[in-house]
């Protein structure tokens, strides 16, 4: 039978960092990872390579896979120094001609975009409950509106009218709110005036925005995209090296259409959709528990995943406690943690966690792109 990578990855996560306290996934240590028949190859990249833990862990890994996979696993295991990351800084071409060059990523370890191809679908809603949903596993998380549009993140975080401040080395300093560190695009761009905005513009506010920030650790930044996949989608996602994106959509063909865009586009730059959410996937009366009723069409998102080969993160019942969490700036993950949806978000974010892992331990990360206007 073929090895499920999950399970490899599973048994892989009971090896801890003794100096870090978290273990080799969560900290990004296997790379190169192939998994052929019963045959797994990886490497681990560890900082002191004649440290203890370097001489330990090639024996540690073959240990938990024989245990936990399979006795008869061929395990090939090499034990390498950390490589220097090519491209540290990101290298954005200037409309004015003049390059710079900006590192807004620092100690942060994975980047999601959260894109839909249509407006009002729940992306800013999945953003901030996933955000919630991670940190509340125990990651360190940052969630970020890039939604020059329709910047919605600081109402639904109850943040409205509250400003990052600028420290000593004038970073600007997230703020902070249910242990979240979050910035918006609102705080810095006027939604009227960026209506008319081209690509060029966007590129320069995003980096601006992101370039000069403090962000200290961070496992998962979370990036609300403005609905759409035009030029200016294009030119954040382009901006912004991406670990990978999660589409939301809900079951309608309209809204799937557009999904379908958002892959495209993904494609084009290279950056993997690490998975798709349906969200408003049925609705159950209050007083009819047993019942799902499909409002928008059944499962549509989880067919499309299928036909486009992504992975499927989970669906989001319509709950009116969503909403009004959204309102209220009580995500319903905090609120209600019975909800339905809640318990749908805290899954969701454990494939999300899953598909990252998988993809930062198999593929190399996302080469960042170098936009040139003419
Ligand atoms: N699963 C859900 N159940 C009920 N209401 C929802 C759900 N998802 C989103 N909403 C509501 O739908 C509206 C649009 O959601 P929003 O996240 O702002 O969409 P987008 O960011 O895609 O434009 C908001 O009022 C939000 O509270
Ligand atoms: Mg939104």
């Amino acid at each position: 039978m073929p090895v499920a990578r999950e399970a490899v990855l599973d048994a892989l996560r009971k090896i801890t960092h003794p100096e870090e306290d978290k273990d080799i996934i969560r900290l990004d240590m296997v790379k190169d990872l192939t998994i052929e028949d019963d045959q797994v190859s990886f490497t681990v990249i560890v900082k002191q390579p004649d440290g203890p833990f370097a001489n330990q862990v090639e024996e540690a890994c073959r240990r938990v896979l024989h245990e936990e996979v399979s006795r008869s696993l061929g395990v090939d295991v090499q034990v390498d120094s950390e490589m220097i990351p090519l491209g540290d800084d990101l290298t954005v071409g200037d409309p004015g001609g003049e390059k710079q060059q900006t590192s807004g990523e620092d100690g942060v370890k994975n980047t999601i975009a959260v894109a839909s191809g249509k407006g009002g679908v729940g992306k800013s809603t999945v953003a901030v409950n996933l955000a919630m949903a991670l940190s509340e596993q125990g990651y360190e998380v940052a969630l970020v509106d890039t939604d020059i549009y329709g910047p919605s993140i600081p109402k639904m975080m109850d943040m409205e009218g509250e400003k990052p401040r600028v420290n000593d080395e004038r970073k600007m300093v997230p703020l902070e709110q249910h242990g979240i560190k979050l910035l918006s695009m609102g705080f810095m761009v006027d939604p009227d005036q960026a209506v008319v905005w081209r690509g060029p513009m966007v590129t320069k506010a995003v980096r601006q925005f992101l370039g000069d920030v403090d962000w200290g650790d961070v496992e998962y930044m979370i990036l609300d995209l403005p609905p759409g996949t035009g030029d200016v989608q294009l030119t954040i996602v382009q901006t912004i090296p991406l670990t990978g994106a999660v589409v939301v959509s809900t079951p309608q063909d309209l809204a799937l259409a557009d999904a379908r865009k958002g892959k495209a586009m993904f494609d084009n730059v290279n950056v993997p959709v690490v998975g798709m959410v349906e969200n408003m996937a049925y609705f159950t009366p209050p007083d009819q528990p047993d019942r799902k009723y499909y409002l928008f069409g059944r499962e549509g998102a989880q067919d499309l995943a299928r036909e486009l080969d992504v992975p499927f993160l989970g669906e989001v019942p319509i709950e009116e406690k969503v909403r009004e969490g959204g309102d209220r700036g009580t995500p319903v993950f905090q609120a209600h943690p019975d909800s339905a949806s809640a318990q749908a978000f805290d899954d969701i974010a454990n494939q999300l966690v899953k598909q990252v892992d998988l993809r930062n331990a198999e593929d190399d990360p996302t080469q960042k792109i170098e936009i040139l206007y003419e």
